[in-house]
């Protein structure tokens, strides 16, 4: 008994829910990497960063908000183009990720290039090819703003708008996306079932993708190499760019599935539009490449069934009280 109360009271000075604004831990999940110390989640701070994701002022010329690319109804990707399109119709070299369950990641962007969420929001500030904007422009042309003012006076206690209290309002909204409410999570809590092929589908999932995908985030929040060829236009070699090891070529960051049935295209150029071209890839591997990953040179040759099957599993995933919720939709008032 004491000893259960002291692992109670540990994890509750560990990670205080009741100061964090309804952000849970779902039951069965590892504890979330970001450090809420430096940044408490509150209600005012959510409301703000929200405003600031839909928000067009963030670009250079005011047309592109972290929105444009990110959207609610396809897992905060971007399904309309491959790579991603910016200010003046620019065209980046990396599709859009998925905004969800981002509290559990240790680093962002596909290469990992941004170590920490209170910065990423920097880099499409101020890349040419997204919103081509820089900061200090943004502190200025919010501070003109009552609106905001008054916002930033509820967030932070006082009416100073800075570009820290900017990007950290951003990151208690990337974190409030939490989806934990699939199908797939209502059969683990016992609550649903699996029909035939959805069970079939886990199976295999389980023997050849959770390596990498790992449940419940259906990710191991590492870099690896899944067999993607370099695209002859871009060049991406992904993690390699960062470490510049050799070793790091074409690694990734694994995405979550989570809702994957809605935030095609897949993989870090947008090559695939449909799941099935995915089961492809996966059954295609060359398993004689140095650079593929061993996590996978085990991998099963999908039969037809198999495919079929697995992502019936993958449907399992979507979670669509995340997708069509209004507390992260475009704020109205
Ligand atoms: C022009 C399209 C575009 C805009 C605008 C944009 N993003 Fe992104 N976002 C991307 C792309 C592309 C990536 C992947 C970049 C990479 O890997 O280098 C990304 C990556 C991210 C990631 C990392 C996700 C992960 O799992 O590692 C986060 C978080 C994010 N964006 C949040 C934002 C926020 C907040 C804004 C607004 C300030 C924003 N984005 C504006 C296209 C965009
Ligand atoms: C060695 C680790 C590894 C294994 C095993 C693995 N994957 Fe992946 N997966 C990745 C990486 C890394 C990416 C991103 C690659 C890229 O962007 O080029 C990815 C991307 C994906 C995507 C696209 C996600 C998106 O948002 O674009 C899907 C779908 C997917 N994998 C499904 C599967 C399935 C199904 C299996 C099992 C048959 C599997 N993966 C096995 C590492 C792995």
């Amino acid at each position: 008994m004491k000893y259960l109360a002291l692992v109670v009271l540990i994890s509750l000075v560990a990670f205080k829910p009741k100061d964090n604004f309804g952000f849970k831990v779902p039951n069965g999940w590892p504890q979330p990497k970001y450090t809420f110390k430096t940044n408490a989640i509150t209600e005012a701070k959510f409301k703000l960063g929200r405003q600031l994701f839909y928000d067009p002022a963030l670009s250079a010329d005011s047309t592109i908000s972290c929105a444009s690319c990110h959207l609610q109804a396809t897992g905060f990707a971007h399904t309309d183009h491959t790579v991603s399109h910016g200010i003046k119709g620019r065209i980046g070299t990396r599709n859009a990720p998925a905004l969800i369950n981002l509290a559990w990641s240790s680093s962002f962007m596909w290469d990992g290039g941004v170590n920490h969420l209170d910065v990423q929001a920097l880099a499409p500030l101020t890349s040419p090819d997204e919103m081509g904007e820089n900061l200090k422009n943004v502190v200025k042309k919010l501070g003109k703003s009552s609106k905001y003012i008054t916002m930033f006076k509820d967030a932070y206690g006082s009416k100073l708008v800075t570009g820290e209290r900017i990007l950290k309002a951003l990151s208690v909204f990337n974190i409030m996306l939490v989806s934990s409410n699939s199908k797939y999570d209502k059969v683990i809590q016992g609550k649903d079932h699996f029909n035939e092929q959805e069970a079939n589908g886990y199976k295999i999932f389980k023997h050849n993708c959770a390596v990498c995908h790992t449940e419940p985030l259906f990710t191991n929040d590492a870099f690896e190499n899944n067999g993607t060829t370099a695209d002859a236009y871009y060049k991406d070699y992904g993690r390699m760019k960062v470490t510049r090891n050799l070793r790091d070529s074409l690694k990734f960051k694994v995405p979550t599935l989570r809702n994957i049935e809605f935030t095609y295209p897949y993989m870090h150029d947008g090559r695939y539009k449909k799941l099935m071209a995915v089961m492809s890839h996966y059954s295609t591997l060359d398993k004689n490449s140095a650079i593929l990953s061993e996590k996978l040179k085990s991998m099963q040759i999908l039969s037809d069934k198999d495919k079929i099957d697995l992502i019936a599993f993958l449907k399992t995933l979507t979670d669509r009280e995340f997708l069509y919720n209004s507390q992260f939709s475009f704020p109205k008032e």
